[in-house]
């Protein structure tokens, strides 16, 4: 018979495993790095530290989009030394992956040991309050796709990495997200334009973004931002008991398209102008979804460090 996600997994931390010096061998915890957030990696300490090409590891998933830099990176960080794992790029399904690619990854972190995962992404942003540059902390998520049967434990459960109907009902670590929010006062962010907030994350499968009417309906639904990742990698994380914070950086206002309607009268008189504006409002593209990850990406790391100094301490 084929390997299952266990025997894979297992494989791959022997690998990954024999090519850490032993300090950086159990990762406790593991950072999934987003769209334009790879700048994560310069919170590493310059000793030691291993990087591992996606394309170097046997049954890595290839991440095949433009800012998508494929890296599993081990060091320290901070002056207590914690030893981190680092997911630079990412497998997506829209890619073409199966959702046991997508979320090989976790798999492979929960069997090197870590405990805590901390997920980024770039997201559209549905609430109305939330602007561009703002960070959401999780506090839930509406799994689209998982809904419809496009899910990453569907299938023979594997005991190995836990129970068959595993519970969602607080998949985000209140802890956590109360050490997010001191961390945020801690590194005084509260005194600049940038907020944060707590948020639901909508999972949809992609590659399009949404439809004006789809906005709506996920905003209708109580989602607070929207994207195409985290939520796979979170449900494996959970069912492996792993503790989870995210984050989403709003990297443009997905509700603005949703709020432009006309009737056929109002439509009828628009000049070319307010056309033109329409039909540029909250439409969502790739290199602005880069570029707002480049401004934010400082301030997710400062954060980031402080949260795992302040877990140091507990
Ligand atoms: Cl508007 N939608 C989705 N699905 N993903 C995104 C996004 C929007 N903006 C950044 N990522």
């Amino acid at each position: 018979a084929a390997p299952n996600a266990y025997q894979r997994a297992s494989e791959t931390a022997a690998y990954v495993r024999s090519k850490l010096p032993e300090v950086l061998q159990k990762p406790k915890v593991a950072i999934v790095c987003g769209s334009g957030l790879g700048g994560l990696v310069d919170t590493i300490e310059a000793e030691p530290k291993v990087e591992l090409a996606y394309s170097t590891i046997p049954n890595f998933p290839r991440s095949t989009v433009q800012g998508h830099a494929g890296n599993f990176v081990f060091g320290q960080i901070g002056p207590q030394k914690t030893p981190v794992a680092l997911l630079v790029g990412r497998a997506h399904f829209y890619e073409g992956h199966t959702m046991d690619l997508v979320t090989f990854a976790t798999r492979v972190c929960k069997l090197l040991g870590v405990e805590t995962m901390i997920v980024t992404n770039a997201a559209g942003g549905l609430n109305e309050n939330y602007e561009v540059g703002d960070i959401v902390c999780l506090n839930d998520h509406l799994n689209m796709a998982g809904l419809v049967g496009i899910h990453p434990l569907r299938g023979p459960n594997i005991e190995e990495f836990g129970v068959r109907f595993p519970p969602l009902s607080d998949a985000y670590d209140l802890d956590l997200r109360r050490r997010t929010h001191k961390a945020w006062k801690t590194l005084g962010l509260d005194q600049q334009k940038r907020r944060i907030h707590e948020g639901v994350y909508a999972f949809v499968a992609g590659p399009t973004y949404e439809t004006r009417a789809e906005c709506r309906m996920l905003r209708t639904l109580g989602a607070d931002v929207v994207g195409m990742s985290t939520v796979p990698e979170i449900v494996v994380a959970r069912h492996a008991d792993i503790r989870v914070l995210a984050f989403s950086l709003v990297t443009n206002k997905a509700i603005l398209a949703a709020g432009v309607q006309g009737s056929d009268a109002t439509i009828q008189a628009m000049t070319k102008a307010e056309l033109d504006e329409h039909l540029s409002k909250g439409k969502a593209n790739h290199a602005e979804v880069l570029e707002a990850g480049r401004e934010a990406a400082k301030d997710m790391q400062a954060l980031v460090k402080q949260i795992l100094s302040d877990l140091h301490e507990e």
